[in-house]
């Protein structure tokens, strides 16, 4: 015999609409194996006159909360509103009134995940949160549950597709950001305002997520370093490519102690590296555990289907928990360890330059790089002199983000202009 299951949508966009359809399409064989019948009880959505791609039942689709918050029957909420507000304020009432929550919204709850799991534990609901952080990718799983036995010192990746599509058009073709972005944006792959994608905001928040469970320490969403690919130009994309660097965004999380390091920033990676391979709209996550050592994820990360798939997954999980379990932050139970959030990090730098085209220049820029001690481990000149200036490239080794910066500052605009600092991960 199958036992239903009463839900309530808050949302029914691209991501509400991938798992209407899916529970339509997929429901039987849920029921068959899991002895769950999903029912959608209510739907809430801000304009009901809108054209709607589904044909819902009369009586589902709301425009008031209430209508799913206070049905005593609803037993999982799930939310995919998207922004901070009123999806928290919505998902708090939802954890106060009992009702399990599951949510696609990166933003609100790695904003609020203390408070939201807070409420969850007080009232013995659940929170699963699988689908807001890259899409299909069982990665939210995996760090809760599979990798348990392991002291995770770093996990990085491409958590974001637009900006990869944006990225790998650029590489592969040798397009200028501009044009792709508003290719992209008429393709769909992109909003239209990509502010959030491609300033990094994306994903700084899902790396805060991402780093707060593989650690077990709350890393909060303030604490992570944000740059996004605004400024990143086809030139230092084909610098690099000579180099043997492929150019992605990354967000890389990284714990050495109680010292932490979490930033999304434009990133050289080596050409043979399994990252640099990840094309298009694809994401991957790359980690290390002591006892797995390297892992790497793979999959889509957006779109209404493949982000569906985790969330008619978490809603499973859900339906049939006994007991909901909640992650543990070692910061949160034992105040004693608190973790520095180090933003000294130490990684090679890439450096593009215009310079004076005269002999002793490269000495007095070597001067600036080593009175900071930045060494550099390779210098090449680029193409030829234009209005007596011409173009330098440097990596250098291992070096500290701040010293970079100060070796950067003391540069003699006479001589050398910076271009481009771009960080390379070499591991
Ligand atoms: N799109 C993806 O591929 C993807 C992937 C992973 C996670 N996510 C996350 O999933 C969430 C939803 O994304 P989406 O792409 O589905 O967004 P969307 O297409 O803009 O859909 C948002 C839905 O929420 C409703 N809504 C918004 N504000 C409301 C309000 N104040 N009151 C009532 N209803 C409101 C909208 O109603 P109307 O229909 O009436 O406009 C719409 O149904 C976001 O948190 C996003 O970050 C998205």
């Amino acid at each position: 015999m199958s036992k239903d299951v009463i839900i309530g949508f808050l949302g029914c966009g691209n991501v509400g609409s991938g798992a209407w359809r899916l529970l339509e399409g997929f429901g039987a064989d849920i029921e068959h194996r899991a002895g769950l019948r999903f029912v959608i009880r209510k739907v809430l959505v801000r304009d009901l006159q809108k054209p709607r791609d589904i044909a819902f039942p009369a009586g589902v689709l709301t425009d008031n909360p209430d209508d799913v918050l206070n049905d005593p029957e609803i037993q999982i909420v799930a939310e995919f509103l998207g922004g901070e507000e009123p999806s928290y304020t919505l998902m708090r009432r939802a954890l106060n009134a009992g009702k399990t929550v599951v949510t696609a919204n990166k933003v609100a709850f790695a904003l609020h995940w203390h408070e939201l799991q807070k409420a969850a534990k007080r009232n013995g609901a659940g929170l699963y949160y699988e689908a807001a952080v890259c899409g299909a990718i069982p990665i939210i799983h995996s760090l809760e549950e599979s990798l348990q036995a392991n002291r995770i010192d770093k996990i990085f990746g491409i958590v974001n597709g637009t900006t990869n599509y944006i990225l790998t058009r650029m590489s592969k073709n040798a397009e200028d950001y501009a044009t792709v972005l508003r290719d992209a944006q008429r393709l769909g792959l992109a909003e239209p305002d990509p502010a959030a994608d491609v300033e990094g905001l994306d994903a700084a928040y899902k790396l805060s997520i991402l780093a707060s469970l593989a650690f077990h320490g709350r890393v909060p969403f303030e604490d992570v370093y944000v740059e996004g690919i605004t400024h990143v130009s086809a030139e230092d994309i084909r610098c690099g490519q000579e180099l043997g660097y492929t150019l992605k965004l990354l967000a890389i999380a990284k714990r050495n102690g109680l010292n932490v390091e979490t930033r999304v920033h434009p990133t050289f990676v080596r050409s043979d590296h399994p990252l640099a391979n990840v094309s298009g709209s694809f994401n991957a996550v790359y980690l290390h555990g002591h006892a797995c050592k390297e892992m790497m994820f793979l999959g889509r990360g957006a779109g209404d289907m493949p982000t569906a798939s985790a969330i008619v997954s978490d809603l499973e999980r859900a339906a049939s928990s006994c007991m909901h379990r909640y992650p543990t932050f070692e910061n949160e139970v034992n105040p004693k360890v608190s973790l520095r959030n180090n933003t000294d990090w130490q990684c090679p730098f890439y450096i593009r330059m215009l310079a004076k085209d005269e002999p002793g220049v490269l000495s007095r820029v070597a001067k600036c790089f080593a009175d900071e001690q930045v060494s550099i481990a390779a210098v090449q000149q680029k193409g030829d002199c234009h209005n007596g200036r011409v173009t330098l490239v440097v990596i250098t080794h291992r070096a500290g983000e701040k010293a970079m910066q100060r070796a950067i500052t003391a540069l003699d605009g006479d001589i050398a202009t910076l271009e481009s600092m771009i960080r390379v991960e070499e591991e």
